[in-house]
């Protein structure tokens, strides 16, 4: 009877655990990305992403509670998000979604805005 949101409809926060846990898995191996991270613990790096993630989709704001105003363009401006930096965080983002087993439709809406998103971060044209 209600309309389910995207975060409910892909089974919560479960599902976005499982993507973002993947993605810094693969952050982690990365010669390109994982420099950038100032903290040698990249677990507080991921539970700000996957909360972002939960509340963008309808979720918890427990992001927002926490964080306040996501601003997220200024929260990148301190690291060099150029071309190659882009492509490889999408890399990392593509294998977590592709194994995430969800519906093609989900998948390919999450992806079209983690595309955008990511093009929208970048601060640097080289
Ligand atoms: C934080 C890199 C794209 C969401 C960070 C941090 C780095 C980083 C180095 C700091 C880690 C930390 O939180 O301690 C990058 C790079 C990107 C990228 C290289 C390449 C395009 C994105 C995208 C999103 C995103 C597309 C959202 C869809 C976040 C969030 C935080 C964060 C929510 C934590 C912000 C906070 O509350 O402080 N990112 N990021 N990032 N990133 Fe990204």
């Amino acid at each position: 009877t209600s309309v389910e949101s995207f975060y409910e409809q892909v089974g919560g926060e479960p599902t976005f655990h499982r993507i973002v846990a993947r993605f810094y898995e693969e952050v982690a191996k990365d010669e390109l990305l994982r420099p950038l991270y100032p903290e040698e613990d990249l677990g507080p790096a991921e539970e700000r992403l996957r909360l972002f993630l939960m509340q963008y989709w309808g979720g918890p704001h427990t992001y927002s509670d926490q964080r306040g105003h996501p601003r997220l363009r200024m929260r990148h401006a301190p690291f060099k998000v150029g071309p190659a930096e882009r492509d490889a965080w999408l890399r990392c983002m593509r294998l977590a979604v592709d194994e995430a087993g969800l519906q093609p439709q989900h998948r390919d809406q999450l992806w079209q805005y983690l595309e955008m998103a990511a093009n929208s971060m970048m601060n640097s044209w080289f």
